[in-house]
C-alpha cells in the first residue's frame, strides 16, 4: 500500500500518515454487448478508490467502435484513465479467459498496483457496492476477497457438480470446497496475491476456463487469507441455453480441478471469513437456468465405440444404466453417490483434448445435472440448495 503524507493533525502538529488504497479494476471481455461493458466500466471509473480501469479484450475484432467512443467519454467525465488491453498469448491450453486474466495479472504486477479487482464484463447489476464490499474486507487485512451471491437452483451446475465436489475430494475439511463461488471471476487481489499469481507457472499456463479454479486454489494457500463478500441481489448475467453451451467450460473446469491432485491443502492457519448469506431474491428462486428439452438429446447423440470402451472403467452401477443412453435417454439413476464414483474415475483418468474422454465426461455430467434438475430441484429452492450443500459435506467425508 502507498503511504501518503496527509500533513499535520490539528492537535500535535505531528506528521500523520494515511494508508491510501491504489486500486485498479479489470474487466476481461470478448463478445459481451459494448453497452453493457461500457456501463460496467463507467461504474468502476466513477468509484473514488479506483484509479484506473482496464478492459482486457480477447481479440482486436472484439473492440467495437461504440466501446471506444464510450470509454473516451467516461474517461473525460470521471478523469479515470481507461485502457483497452489486448489479451496476450500466455498459456499453453486453448486461448481463452485464462490468457485474459493472466495478461492483466502480469501487467498489474509489473506496474506496482496494490489492489486489483476483477469482474466479469457481463454482470448486469454491477454497482459500487461490489467494490466497496471488497475494499472493506481488504482493509481488514484479507489478501483476497471473493464475491459470493445467490444463484438459481439450476444455475452453477459446473460449480455444484464438478468444482466443489472435486475440491471436496482433493481438500476435505478445509475451506476450499466450502467456498461459495470457486469459479467466480469477481474478486479482489491484494499485492501479495497478485505477485504470487504472476509468478505461478501453473496459473500462467491455464489459458482456458480452468483459470478461475487455479486462482481459487493458488490464493487459498496464501497466508493472507480469503474473505467472501456477499452480494444479496445475486450476480445478474446472461444464463446459458442448453447445457451444450457450457460443454467446453465444464471439461476445462474438470481438467483444472483434476490438475490440483496432490497439491498441498490450505493449512488451518489461513484465515477465511465470509459475510452471512441472505435469502435469495424471489425471482432467482423461480428461474430455470437452462433448457432441459434441448439438453436431453445430448445424452443419446454421437456415441462412438471408443467412448463406450472408456465407460467400461466405471463401476457397474454407473456403467450399465449409463450405457442405455446409446438407445434412449437415461439419467435419473445418477444420484449423488454414483456421481461421486463417476467423478472420481474422471478425476483420475480424464484427458482434455481426447474426444472420447471429452464426450464421456460431458455425458456423465449431463446425466448428473438432469437427474438433479428433474429430481431435487423440483422440491423448491431452499430444499434444493440445502440438498446441494449437503452433497459437498458428504463428499468431504467419503474416502475414495
Ligand atoms: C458455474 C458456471 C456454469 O458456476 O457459471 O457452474
Amino acid at each position: 500500500m502507498a503511504r501518503v503524507d496527509t500533513g499535520y493533525d490539528e492537535i500535535g502538529y505531528c506528521a500523520r500518515f494515511r494508508l491510501e488504497t491504489v486500486s485498479l479494476v479489470v474487466f476481461p471481455f470478448k463478445d459481451e454487448p459494448a453497452s453493457l461493458v461500457a456501463n460496467n466500466i463507467r461504474t468502476a471509473a466513477r468509484h473514488q478508490v479506483v484509479e484506473e480501469v482496464w478492459a482486457v479484450v480477447a481479440g482486436e475484432d472484439n473492440i467495437a467502435n461504440s466501446l471506444l467512443d464510450a470509454t473516451r467519454a467516461i474517461s473525460d467525465e470521471t478523469s479515470t484513465p481507461i485502457e483497452i488491453v489486448l489479451q496476450q498469448r500466455i498459456g499453453s491450453l486453448r486461448p481463452g479467459k485464462g490468457d485474459a486474466m493472466n495478461t492483466a495479472i502480469r501487467r498489474a504486477a509489473e506496474r506496482e498496483w496494490q489492489r486489483v479487482h476483477f469482474y466479469d464484463a457481463d454482470i448486469t447489476n454491477f454497482d459500487e457496492s461490489w467494490i466497496d464490499g471488497a475494499e472493506s474486507a481488504a482493509d481488514r487485512g484479507f489478501g483476497v476477497v471473493r464475491h459470493r451471491f445467490p444463484r438459481a437452483s439450476t444455475d452453477a451446475m459446473i460449480t455444484w457438480m464438478i468444482t466443489r465436489p472435486g475440491l471436496a475430494i482433493e481438500f476435505p475439511e478445509t475451506f476450499l470446497p466450502r467456498l461459495n463461488q470457486p469459479l467466480g471471476g469477481e474478486l479482489l487481489l491484494t499485492r501479495p496475491a497478485l505477485e504470487a499469481l504472476a509468478d505461478s507457472p501453473t496459473v500462467g499456463d491455464r489459458s482456458d476456463w480452468g483459470i478461475d479454479t487455479l486462482i481459487t486454489y493458488e490464493t487459498s494457500v496464501l497466508e493472507s487469507g480469503v474473505y467472501e463478500h456477499h452480494v444479496p441481489d445475486g450476480k445478474r448475467h446472461t444464463l446459458y441455453g442448453s447445457l451444450d453451451d457450457i460443454r467446453t467450460m465444464s471439461l476445462e473446469c474438470l481438467d483444472a480441478v483434476a490438475s490440483l491432485h496432490g497439491r498441498p491443502a490450505p493449512g488451518p492457519e489461513v484465515p477465511h471469513g465470509s459475510d452471512r448469506p441472505t435469502p435469495a431474491p424471489p425471482d432467482l428462486k423461480r428461474t430455470v437456468a437452462y433448457d432441459i428439452e434441448g439438453s436431453l438429446r445430448l445424452l443419446t447423440s454421437g456415441w462412438t465405440p471408443a467412448e463406450a470402451e472408456l465407460a467400461s472403467g466405471l463401476p457397474d452401477a454407473v456403467e450399465v444404466p449409463f450405457l442405455e443412453n446409446r438407445v434412449r435417454p437415461n439419467f435419473a439413476f445418477m444420484d449423488a453417490d454414483l456421481w461421486f464414483a463417476a467423478l472420481g474415475y474422471l478425476i483420475d483418468n480424464f484427458r482434455l483434448g481426447d474426444s472420447a474422454w471429452e464426450s464421456l465426461a460431458f455425458r456423465l455430467w449431463l446425466s448428473r445435472v438432469l437427474a438433479y434438475t428433474t429430481g431435487q430441484a423440483l422440491s423448491g429452492y431452499s430444499q434444493a440448495m440445502r440438498y446441494l450443500e449437503s452433497t459437498i459435506g458428504d463428499y468431504e467425508k467419503t474416502s475414495r
